[in-house]
């Protein structure tokens, strides 16, 4: 795995409210061109390469998820059972797994400017997909899921997910990187086994939700737009997936105001969300300080103060921090830093406060 990261800057640009500071940024030498930033995520890439590359990812999958919809025990225990020749019992034994590592292959830029962040692999996205396949061996509550997931990018999580769920959409703006995501979902059509319809659809948080519907269903120019199917599918998912959104405070608005309308249309849906931590000095403050996270965490309440609302609340956001130590990394080429958190987040209306 060959990488080379140039030393970050530590000064946070403040008028906008937080950038992708702590990504590496990288000085073209030519004033005109627009700033780069890197993600730690480069693997396999030769050096002073910047993309598009293809890597490949290589993750174990849990024992139980290999069997499909059924747990290990479950599966055990619908073989039929065999006496040997003494008429003792023949236990079965657990199937020998041939395929419990899959390669994904996953088309990612390894700088790219800010508009474009969505063209590289962020290290929380590599952590919620650890996340979610740990959820996989040791719940249901993934299998069969409709899910979908908000800044994509790369598509990687919902890629893995889609071996599981029902149905995946994933979600991003801009032709771009949604042409990039849709061509490492053709990458992966034959590694993965899919069990999931996968659809790659446009979902930019200034325009909020729902999505213009596109008149006509069979339109060949159709791109990345949403059928009204699509829309009522998505309001019914159970699950909302989004791994390193948070880092300007204009989008994480605009995503708060995104979730308040999905989350409060169709089914009772969660979102787990994985964010990393960017500490920067501030001039203001004087001090090294998370202002993104700060911003975000505005937006969510703890479950203890669940407890002092009632039915006079606003609508709010209450969110459970979950404890990554305990969670095995099935993603093998990355370093899991401190700095990433993932969030369980709920959306509670004030009828759901009072039910509560
Ligand atoms: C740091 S990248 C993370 C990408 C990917 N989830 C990962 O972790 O590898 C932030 C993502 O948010 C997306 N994003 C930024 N602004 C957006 C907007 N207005 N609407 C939808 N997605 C947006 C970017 O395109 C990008 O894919």
């Amino acid at each position: 795995m060959e990488s080379s990261v140039p030393s970050s800057s530590a000064v946070e640009e403040e008028e906008e409210g937080g950038t992708v500071d702590d990504a590496r940024k990288l000085n073209s030498g030519d004033e005109g061109e627009e700033e780069q930033v890197m993600s730690e995520v480069h693997l396999g890439c030769p050096p002073g390469f910047s993309g598009p590359y293809i890597s490949d990812f290589t993750v174990f999958l849990p024992q139980d998820t290999i069997m499909g919809w059924k747990t290990q025990d479950e599966a055990i225990a619908s073989q039929t059972v065999d006496l040997d020749e003494d008429g003792d019992l023949l236990l079965p034994r657990r199937s020998k797994v041939s395929n419990d590592i899959c390669s994904l292959r996953i088309q990612h830029n390894i700088t790219s400017s800010i508009p474009n962040v969505g063209l590289q692999v962020w290290s929380a996205e590599l952590v919620l997909s650890d996340f979610m396949l740990h959820k996989l061996a040791s719940s249901s509550e993934f299998h069969g899921a409709i899910a979908l997931e908000l800044g994509a990018g790369t598509g990687l999580v919902g890629l893995l997910l889609a071996r599981y769920a029902n149905t995946v959409f994933l979600t991003d703006h801009g032709n771009e990187i949604l042409g990039n995501c849709a061509e490492n979902v053709n990458l992966n059509a034959g590694l993965l086994n899919c069990q999931a319809a996968i659809q790659v659809r446009e979902l930019d948080w200034f325009n909020g939700w729902p999505p213009e519907p596109i008149i006509e269903e069979a339109s060949l120019s159709r791109g990345f737009c949403w059928t009204l199917k699509e829309i009522e599918e998505a309001e019914n998912a159970s699950l909302l997936l989004a791994a390193d959104v948070i880092y300007s405070d204009n989008l994480t608005d605009a995503f708060f105001s995104t979730l308040e309308r999905l989350m409060s249309r169709g089914s009772r849906k969660v979102l787990y969300l994985a964010l990393e931590k960017r500490y920067n000095f501030s001039l203001s403050d004087l001090d090294v300080v998370a202002n993104g996270y700060s911003h975000f965490r505005s937006y969510v309440k703890d479950e203890d103060e669940m407890k002092c609302l009632d039915s006079k609340s606003m609508p709010c956001f209450v969110g459970k921090l979950i404890d990554i130590t305990q969670i095995p990394q099935y993603v093998k080429e990355y370093e899991r830093g401190l700095e990433v958190e993932i969030w369980e987040i709920k959306y509670y209306p004030p009828e759901a406060i009072m039910a509560e």
